[in-house]
């Protein structure tokens, strides 16, 4: 059995930098066809010069593959409209990190006051710059997505014609945030839909699971898979494929972040399947969401799977990817 995406594209994506970006650029390309990618560097991405010279290294490390890196900015309050105007053709969206949340976000937000993020989120928004963002308090962690949904309902209210996307939701309360607001999109990962905390730390440790926001409850990946696998219009695949050394990851004080890029597309077809669910609502999870979401139209490319056992590779250029050693039931066996 044998099926093909067209253009799948990865809305939320690390390809970091440097030998790294080198070592890994290419397991996103071969499969996607484009993919949103996270300034999160050190230095963050935050000038249009910075913008311009990430992508060029982007391009430069795929080499003959076809794949678009669609680029963001690392969200800064200062921003004003001169500033977005000069650079809404270099980017595609603006992501605001709460500060010290996550990997590589020291320079991040430390408070959301709705009167002093006017001006920027005004601007954004009558530019249409969609705003992504990565929404954990600082809170207990199992708790902290959750508590950060009243953010994102102030921010919703506060600015209606500002596309909010809640990058990388793993819980039934983001879920359900959703259709509350007309505004809030919302990107998922394959690990999102396939694990909860016990497969993190349920039976030995396992780092390579270990990501930002982490695994939730049973229920949380219910909820997801259920908008997942209907394609809801408002959702769209996005890996947040984060890739450390294995040193990093296999360490006391593990990096977070999970590497799926390598496999996310077979997982995908394998968890589509698994469910019984139409292939038209993978390509609609996959591409067709996306590429509404942003007006965008990405490059053509075909990518066909069947199923067939796939031995995940113990790594990737020194980067361990998740289900490492392990058969998944579906193979990418011709692009195009
Ligand atoms: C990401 C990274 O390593 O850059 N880590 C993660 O656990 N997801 C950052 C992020 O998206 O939170
Ligand atoms: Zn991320």
């Amino acid at each position: 059995m044998s099926l093909t995406l067209n253009a799948p594209l990865d809305m939320h994506l690390h390809l970091r930098d440097g030998q790294m970006l080198e070592n890994i650029a290419k397991c996103s390309a071969s499969s996607f066809s484009g993919g949103l990618i996270m300034p999160n560097l050190v230095p963050p991405v935050s000038t249009k010069e910075d913008v311009i010279a990430y992508k060029q290294r982007i391009i430069q490390a795929i080499g003959d593959e076809e794949f678009e890196p669609y680029m963001t900015l690392f969200f800064d309050p200062s921003f004003d409209r001169e500033f977005l105007e000069s650079i809404k053709s270099d980017i595609i969206g603006i992501k605001l990190y709460p500060a010290g949340i996550t990997t590589n976000s020291e320079g991040g937000l430390s408070g959301f006051d709705v009167e002093e993020l006017r001006g920027v989120l005004t601007a954004m928004s009558e530019l249409d710059i969609p705003l992504c963002v990565h929404g954990e308090t600082n809170g207990f962690v199992m708790d902290r997505e959750a508590e950060f949904v009243s953010i994102y309902e102030r921010l919703a209210t506060a600015f209606p014609k500002l596309k909010i996307i809640m990058e990388h939701i793993t819980t039934k309360a983001s879920v359900d945030a959703l259709d509350r607001f007309e505004n809030l999109y919302a990107t998922i990962t394959i690990h999102h839909l396939l694990i909860t905390l016990d497969d993190v730390a349920g039976g030995m440790l396992n780092p390579h699971l270990f990501c930002k926001p982490i695994a939730k409850r049973p229920e949380d990946r219910d909820a997801l898979r259920k908008v997942a696998l209907e394609a809801h219009p408002k959702v769209s695949f996005g890996s947040d494929s984060a890739p450390h050394p294995r040193e990093a990851k296999e360490s006391c004080g593990c990096a977070a972040g999970v590497f799926t890029a390598p496999i996310a597309l077979q997982l995908l077809a394998q968890l589509f399947d698994e469910a019984d669910a139409p292939i038209e609502n993978l390509q609609a999870f996959v591409s067709g969401n996306g590429q509404k979401i942003y007006g965008i139209s990405p490059i053509p490319k075909t990518i066909t799977l069947e199923k067939s056992p796939f031995v995940v590779p113990n790594d990737y250029n020194g980067v361990v990817p998740m289900y490492a050693g392990e058969t998944i039931s579906y193979s990418i066996i011709s692009k195009d």
